[in-house]
Parts: structure tokens; sequence; C-alpha cells
């Protein structure tokens, strides 16, 4: 029988709002969900849907406003700053933008020493253990070694992704949030980062929460998909299940985006209309009403609740709550 998956990280009716001149910005209002030890958590939504912001609350690089993190069981948003600096070494992010995130004077070397020496893996005196360790890690992220003394302006978008990855895996971490890390790669590279990504999450046992706003970057890569929109879960489902039988309209839209390669698959087509708002001073109910077009009154009458349709099947909609 095949051994059950541990739960790594549980996250609970967790909030970040942002305090700004036109009223309090609900960045992150109520999330919830776990992911399982060696899984993918895809996280997708449009730009401004509260993706980068979750996953910074959830490494307390954003301090939450409410709720509760759990990583391995315990409530991280209770850590003091010395236990913070010990998470950190199991729990890592990647950034979209690696020429953003890297120090253009730093050597791809440089790069990869700093968090061994912040993270205390290594004393800066223990040169030949750091020169290996480096050695070993440009090997598992495929930089050649030729290019330990180059900067990032000489490398393409690939190589200095490489070097972001490089960067959070220096610290041997169990979790790490993937914050778009190919949206900002010509297409011809994604696939390469994504195939590299694949190989290290199976080699070592990695487990990723994978914020995107592409679904079609997700499908194949994630267990389970969560779907945000201002700041809200609407739809969250094992990946099969969620691109097989999408049931929130948001959904839908987000998925008629998509080229579908096979002929006879039909599924009903909503066009995304509309702008995105911010969620400043949120009305109560659907934040899709606006865009939706099955939108009644009723949709923004009372709050919506998320509501498990079917085993493991998640939805925030009224109009399918209650046909269900
Ligand atoms: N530091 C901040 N101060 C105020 N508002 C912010 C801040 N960071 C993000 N926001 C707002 O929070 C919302 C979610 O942003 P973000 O998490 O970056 O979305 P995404 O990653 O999905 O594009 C947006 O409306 C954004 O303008
Ligand atoms: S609750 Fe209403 S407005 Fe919101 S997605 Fe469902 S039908 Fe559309
Ligand atoms: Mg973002």
């Amino acid at each position: 029988m095949l051994e059950e998956k541990k739960e790594l990280l549980r996250v609970e009716h967790l909030k970040k709002y942002f305090t700004t001149p036109k009223g309090t910005l609900h960045a992150v209002d109520d999330v919830n969900f776990s992911i399982r030890a060696g899984e993918t958590l895809g996280v997708v939504g449009e730009s401004g849907c509260g993706k980068s912001t979750m996953g910074r609350a959830i490494l307390r690089l954003h301090e939450p406003t409410a709720g509760k993190v759990y990583f391995e069981g315990n409530d991280i948003l209770g850590y003091n700053k010395k236990q913070l600096k010990e998470l950190r070494k199991d729990m890592q992010i990647i950034f979209q933008d690696p020429f953003a995130s890297l120090n253009p004077r730093m050597t791809v070397s440089e790069a990869i020493i700093e968090p061994l020496l912040v993270q205390g893996i290594y004393k800066s005196s223990e040169r030949a253990a750091i020169i290996s360790r480096v050695d070993e890690i440009m090997n598992l992220v495929g930089l050649a070694k030729r290019l330990v003394n180059t900067y990032p302006h000489e490398l393409d978008g690939g190589r200095r992704q490489r070097i972001g990855i490089a960067r959070a895996l220096a610290v041997n971490p169990k979790f790490i949030v993937c914050d778009e890390p190919v949206s900002a790669l010509d297409v011809s590279i994604q696939a390469q980062i994504l195939n590299l990504m694949q190989d290290l999450q199976e080699e070592l046992n990695l487990t990723y929460m994978f914020i995107t706003h592409d679904l079609s970057v997700v499908r194949h890569f994630s267990n389970n998909i969560v779907v945000m929109y201002l700041g809200q879960m609407v739809e969250c489902a094992p990946a099969k299940t969620l691109f097989k039988n999408p049931l929130h309209p948001y959904t839908k839209a987000l998925l008629s985006a998509i080229p579908v390669p096979d002929p006879d698959f039909k599924m009903e087509r909503i066009p995304l209309k509309g702008e995105l708002t911010s969620p400043i001073n949120p009305d109560p109910g659907c934040r899709f009403a606006k865009r939706c077009p099955y939108a009644t009154e009723a949709c923004t009458s009372r709050e919506m609740t998320l509501m498990e349709l079917e085993p493991e099947h998640f939805v925030s909609c009224r109009m399918i709550q209650e046909q269900r």
C-alpha cells in the first residue's frame, strides 16, 4: 500500500491587508489550504489578485494581518526572530524576475555563497567546503562550471533564473514559494526551467507553492490548484479535476483563454470582460459579480463561502452551490 503523504504546510484564515490612502486593501482575504510534502500547489489568478502577497505572508516576508500558518505542525506566526532565521533554511522563495532579485555586482559563485554564509551553514573560513558546495549546486541547477565568475548581465534570462533557483536551494529547503519563476522568460526557455524544477522536486523531495497567472503552466505540474480572485479563493481542486470539471465561472473564464489542443473537448466558454478592480474596502458578496455573466442580486447580498461540492473540490459561488 502507498504510504500517505504527510501535510507540510497548512494555512488557515490567512489575511493580509494594506492601509492605503483610498482605504483598506484586502490583498489576501481569508485563505485556507494545505500542501502535502513533496507535492505542488498551483496558485493561479490575474495580476493583482494577491498571489505574491500570499506567498510573502506565508514566508513572513510580509507580516500577516490575521490567520495561522503551520509548517510541519508548528504555528510559525508565533516564531521569534531567531526561530524565523532557522525557518529560512526550510522555507525559500524563487522570484519572477531574477535580474531584479540578483545583485548585479555579485558573480554566480558569490550569489550562491551569500545564503550559505547568511544562514550560518558555513563559516567564511571554510573555503574548500564552500567551493565544493557551490560546485555541487551549480551542477544541480545546470550551470556550467565556467560560469562561476560571471555576472548576471553577462547571462541570458534562463541562466539568471538558474542562479535564483541555486540561491534558494543552497540552504537545503523543504518548501519553496515559486513566484512566477518562468513568467519573465522567453517561451523557449520556460519549458527548460519548468523541467529543471520538476527534476529538482523529485530528486530533493521539494514541496512547491507555484504561483502563476497562466493556468497552462501549472497544468501538468500541480497536484492541486487554487484559483484566486481579488484576494479570495474561488475554487480549489486536484489539478485533473479542475481542468476536467471547472465549476466557478471565473475558473471557466481563465480556462477559456487557454487554447485547447483537443477539438472534441467541449467546455462552456466564458470570455473575461471588464477590468480587474482592486479590493479596497470591498463590498460584501461575490467579488467577481461585476464581471460574471450569471450575477444576480443574490450574489452581492451575502458573503460567499468556499464549499466542498465534490471530494476535495471546493467552490465559492452561490449559483453553483445552489445547483447541487
Ligand atoms: N506593499 C503594498 N502596499 C499596498 N498595496 C499592496 C502592496 N503590495 C501589494 N499590494 C496590492 O495588493 C494587491 C495584490 O498584489 P500582489 O500580491 O502583488 O498580486 P499578484 O502577485 O497576484 O499580482 C494589489 O492590489 C496590489 O496593488
Ligand atoms: S456567486 Fe454569482 S457573481 Fe459570483 S461567480 Fe457565482 S454566479 Fe457569478
Ligand atoms: Mg505577483
